[in-house]
């Protein structure tokens, strides 16, 4: 198979999160994707685990999806999953069903704070214990909290992966931190984490072309092998 353009995180699933509310915007959405030269859509509403249990989600979640799947195209094809956001002992929940596709991707989404040692144990715990595929989310976002830093680099000895919002390289204040990341050498992915066709729209080919510009094309590549890894996508 050919090498493929994975927008890692979105908000694009109908009616199940602040993203996108009803079938017409989706399909907007998934027309925008494509246009941004997007081959696979990964889908992943909010999941909070202080508002509902992982099985109430998962129910909404898949009715959405079979609502969506009837009318979406061929491309880009869409797979689904969740952001997760962070709990403690989430290693003790089911987990499972929140895992990106048929694969043992989650992406988590890390708490807004300086991180303490208990919740970086338990994301090595299910990286480590449990075998999944840790992807966090946005990790830019959570840069300007003491430590958290130093807490990137120490995850990053874990087989983890590291998300980055598209719209952190096309936004002069945050150009900078994005630059850092991939020069950091960590495994980095991207996502548009687009909720609309408007001001938070799909945007994964703008930074892919700033990011060919800056860092090069095998710096793509690497981004999508790793994807397409985490999705176990043979190339
Ligand atoms: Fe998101």
């Amino acid at each position: 198979m050919d090498e493929k353009i994975i927008d890692f995180h979105s908000h694009i699933l109908p009616g199940v999160d602040d993203g996108s509310p009803d079938v017409e915007t989706s399909l907007e959405m998934l027309r925008l994707s494509s246009e941004q030269g997007v081959h696979i859509q990964v889908l992943t509403p909010h999941y909070y685990p202080w508002k509902e249990d992982i099985s109430s989600f998962f129910g909404r979640r898949e009715k959405s999806l079979s609502v969506l799947s009837e009318k979406s195209p061929s491309e880009p094809k869409i797979v689904c999953g969740a952001e997760i956001a962070f709990f403690r002992h989430m290693r003790d929940g089911d987990l499972q069903h929140l895992c990106i596709g048929n694969s043992r991707a989650i992406l988590i989404e890390m708490p807004f704070e300086s991180w303490s040692n208990s919740v970086v144990d338990d994301v090595s715990s299910l990286c480590l214990d449990l075998d999944y595929r840790v992807v966090l989310a946005h990790v830019e976002r959570f840069m300007r909290y003491s430590g958290n830093r130093r807490k990137l680099q120490d995850l990053s000895a874990l087989p983890i992966v590291y998300q980055i919002n598209a719209e952190a390289f096309l936004h002069f204040g945050t150009r900078g931190l994005a630059a850092d990341l991939i020069r950091s050498g960590y495994d980095i992915i991207l996502g548009s984490d687009a909720h609309n066709c408007t001001s938070r729209r799909p945007n994964l080919g703008e930074a892919r072309i700033y990011i060919e510009k800056h860092f090069g094309k095998n710096c793509l590549r690497r981004m999508d092998a790793t994807a397409m890894s985490l999705l176990e996508i043979q190339t």
